[in-house]
């Protein structure tokens, strides 16, 4: 297959997950404009068509709530293919919006955006910065008690059954949760999508925080989950150092933001599990690590972090498939090749792996990684996710996130030249 024809295909995917002015992350399986799906949607719009990559990220923060939460998923039209809707969710906003947040990658494509063509994004960005920095606040304020990341569901990770929540999620009461009719697995095969004992356990801690008007101090206090993610901080670490740098190039002042970052740089080195030898999950409520790897564990460098021990960890998680990342070691016994964050290897996760390694310099091991992701795509299409070992793709097709990470990162080199002015 040519770069030709993916680069076109990759486009054509980006046009039909698009509603004007968000897309879907894919049709039918998830007919919304989900948080994190959406920020990546605009690094694969800025290689051919700039202002659009702006306006989905100034659709996504339409969404913010007054207290600075950016949510997970805003409901913009009602579908009845998707369950939990806004009428599960209730949190009474308009538009309509789910109660949780996902992680905020936000601000590093903005920086991507940006960095396309300053001048024409200016105007763009002095609208998002304030509604960027209320967001980075927000995470500040509510969810940084120990100095990581700490999420509240595990869909706030984005990494919605990995095996770092199996432990917390244990504790997690089910009694009340009642029948309810899931519609994902209408669209995808229930194989490689969460159990019902996860989506019981989801709902379950919808409810208790929708029991609280969704007021994250009641829920700090009354949830029976609270986890410091290494995903969440890595991301919010970098996204601070990118908000850091477009509040420079527009003349604002930092210094909030560079408490934020220090914080951030401290709250990350809580979550080194020494016996574990990685970055892991930790439970705030039990104070026991989850001693679990996860694909997420590896964008440490994607932060800026260096760890000689995590470069070692990646390099024998690679070895044990043949398509990495995958979300979860092969070697474990709660891997699984096709479920979900259990084991598949998703090529935005990738992104944010050899993105980061790129930076930090380490390029062998970052092409190694965008190598697999092109061999994914080349071989299977723009899916969901992929099977590390077979290659198979898996989950939803023509997905949003693969095709925006096609253009933006995997093949980017040679598609900024095709960038076109809607003004001009
Ligand atoms: C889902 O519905 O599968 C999502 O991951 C929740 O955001």
């Amino acid at each position: 297959m040519s770069t030709t024809y993916l680069d076109n295909k990759a486009r054509e995917i980006l046009r039909n997950n698009d509603l004007g002015d968000y897309t879907v992350p894919t049709h039918g399986l998830y007919p919304y404009q989900w948080n994190w799906d959406s920020a990546f949607a605009a690094i694969g719009f800025a290689t051919f068509d700039l202002d659009r990559a702006w306006i989905e990220l100034k659709t996504l923060m339409s969404g913010q709530w007054d207290s600075g939460m950016v949510p997970h998923i805003i409901f913009h039209e009602d579908d009845e293919g998707y369950f939990p809707g806004p009428g599960v969710w209730q949190t009474n906003q308009t538009p309509a919006t789910s109660g949780i947040t996902q992680p905020p990658v936000a601000a590093i494509f903005a920086r991507t955006c940006f960095d396309v063509d300053p001048e024409r994004g200016k105007p763009y960005l002095k609208e998002m910065f304030p509604k960027l920095l209320k967001w980075h606040r927000w995470f500040s304020d509510h969810r940084c008690e120990s100095g990581a990341v700490a999420i509240t569901h595990p869909w706030e990770s984005g990494r919605d059954n990995a095996p770092d929540w199996d432990d917390a999620m244990a504790n997690v009461d089910i009694s009340d949760v009642g029948e309810y009719q899931r519609r994902d697995t209408a669209h995808i095969d229930a194989d490689m999508r969460p159990s019902k004992i996860d989506y019981d356990r989801y709902l379950s801690l919808l409810y208790s925080s929708r029991d609280t008007a969704w007021d994250e101090t009641l829920i700090r206090t009354n949830s029976a989950f609270r986890v410091a993610d290494p995903g969440m901080t890595f991301i919010l670490l970098r996204a601070n150092r990118d908000l850091r740098d477009l509040g420079l190039a527009l003349g604002e002042s930092v210094e909030e933001i560079d408490t934020w970052i220090e914080q951030l740089e401290i709250g990350a080195a809580t979550l080194w599990n020494d016996a574990l030898g990685s970055y892991d999950s930790l439970d705030l409520l039990t104070g026991k690590f989850s001693n679990s790897i996860s694909n997420a564990s590896f964008f440490c460098w994607l932060a800026g972090i260096e760890n000689e021990q995590m470069l070692a960890l990646l390099r024998e998680v690679l070895d044990g498939v043949k398509y990495g990342v995958p979300s979860h070691p092969a070697s474990s016994n709660k891997f699984n090749a096709k479920r979900y964050w259990r084991g598949p290897t998703w090529i935005m996760s990738n992104t944010l792996v050899g993105m980061g390694l790129e930076k930090q310099g380490h390029t062998q091991l970052g092409d190694e990684i965008r190598k697999s992701s092109r061999q994914l795509i080349e071989q299977s299409g723009f899916h969901e996710y992929f099977d590390p070992i077979e290659g198979t793709g898996a989950g939803g097709a023509d997905f949003t996130w693969t095709a925006a990470v096609w253009l933006g990162w995997i093949n980017a080199r040679k598609t900024e030249s095709t960038n076109t002015n809607r003004t001009s």
